[in-house]
């Protein structure tokens, strides 16, 4: 990425987005200078690719084959994957990534799971629909091991909730490198020999090559009674071995964020399984804050002349 030349100023940028009104106001307040066309995602035209300079949003428009005169793509959440497969954004535009952190909300939906299965509070729930008074035991998440499949920014701060918990956690990362808010770090290498003794398996990592389905059916069938939760990429997961893994009791439970096609079809059998909890791709969203400000930090890095910290390494994937 070292090739694109610096310094870079941004002057007219189009925001495609849902909330691109509240984002274009954002940057009108702190960047009166800025020229903004903004529109849902949809509606941006390969005219507002032509005459822009910049691009800010989640995905690339349908209209945004070749992105037109766009040099710059501030992609306004913290996984890429959309920019990089399956076509690749051209090499000449640099593409950055949010600055903005979704540790703490994504370690409050898996702290909030973890309570949900542990004390059965779905099976509450229907039990009080009925009527039915229907004691259970309850069983403390205090004790209990976790596994979280990424130790980067997310993993550390799901890691630093569920160990004060009470829980010990562990973590699996491309290296294995030790990181403080672990117990032990594992090299994905030796991941299927890791998961049979988490009883919580957390997976939070982007969709890379690299990434791509490692959490396979050969991995599931090592799981021993665990509850899955996946608030990354859904393509890091073999969805179609997940049933199967519930119904052998390699998987006691699953809560899932994201899925290989989103949204999931109503067609799909994960909607009635009562062993799986379903939500929206809601664990990690951006703010309007989030994704202006982290526009404005890197605007302010190029015009510098630098290259911005979230400039997305192409080899990498993030
Ligand atoms: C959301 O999933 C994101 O990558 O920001």
């Amino acid at each position: 990425m070292s090739a694109f030349p610096l310094p870079f100023t941004p002057r007219r940028v189009v925001i495609g987005a849902g909330s691109h009104a509240a984002i274009a106001s954002y940057l009108r307040e702190h960047r009166p200078g800025l020229e903004i066309r903004s529109a849902e995602l949809t509606a941006v035209t390969g005219d507002d690719l032509a005459w822009a300079d910049t691009y800010v949003g989640f995905r690339r428009p349908p209209a945004g084959a070749t992105m037109g005169n766009v040099r710059w793509v501030h992609c306004t959440g913290a996984g890429v994957d959309s920019w990089l497969s399956p076509e690749e954004l051209d090499r000449s535009i640099l593409l950055t990534r949010t600055p903005e952190s979704f540790g703490p909300p994504i370690a409050e939906w898996v702290v909030a799971r973890v309570f949900a299965f542990q004390q059965q509070l779905l099976a509450l729930a229907e039990a009080q629909r009925e009527h039915r008074w229907a004691p259970r035991e309850r069983i403390a998440v205090s004790g209990t091991k976790a596994l979280v499949v990424g130790t980067g920014d997310v993993g550390r701060a799901v890691a630093r909730a569920l160990t004060a918990l009470g829980v010990t956690v562990d973590g699996v990362s491309r290296s294995g490198a030790p990181v403080t808010e672990f117990r032990t770090v594992y090299p994905v290498t030796e991941l299927a020999d890791v998961v049979a003794g988490a009883q919580w398996i957390v997976l939070v990592v982007p969709d890379t090559a690299q990434a791509r389905g490692i959490f396979s059916r050969s991995v599931l069938a090592r799981c021993d009674g665990a509850v899955l939760l996946n608030a990354g990429r859904g393509s890091t997961l073999d969805e179609d071995a997940l049933t199967e893994a519930l119904d052998h009791g390699r998987l006691s439970g699953a809560a899932l964020d994201v899925f290989t096609t989103e949204p999931l079809p109503a067609t799909s059998p994960l909607w009635d399984d009562a062993r799986v909890m379903i939500s929206p791709h809601i664990s990690g969203v951006t703010t309007v804050e989030g994704a202006g400000n982290g526009f404005l930090e890197c605007a302010a890095e190029l015009e510098a002349a630098r290259l911005p910290k979230w400039a997305v390494d192409r080899e990498r994937g993030y």
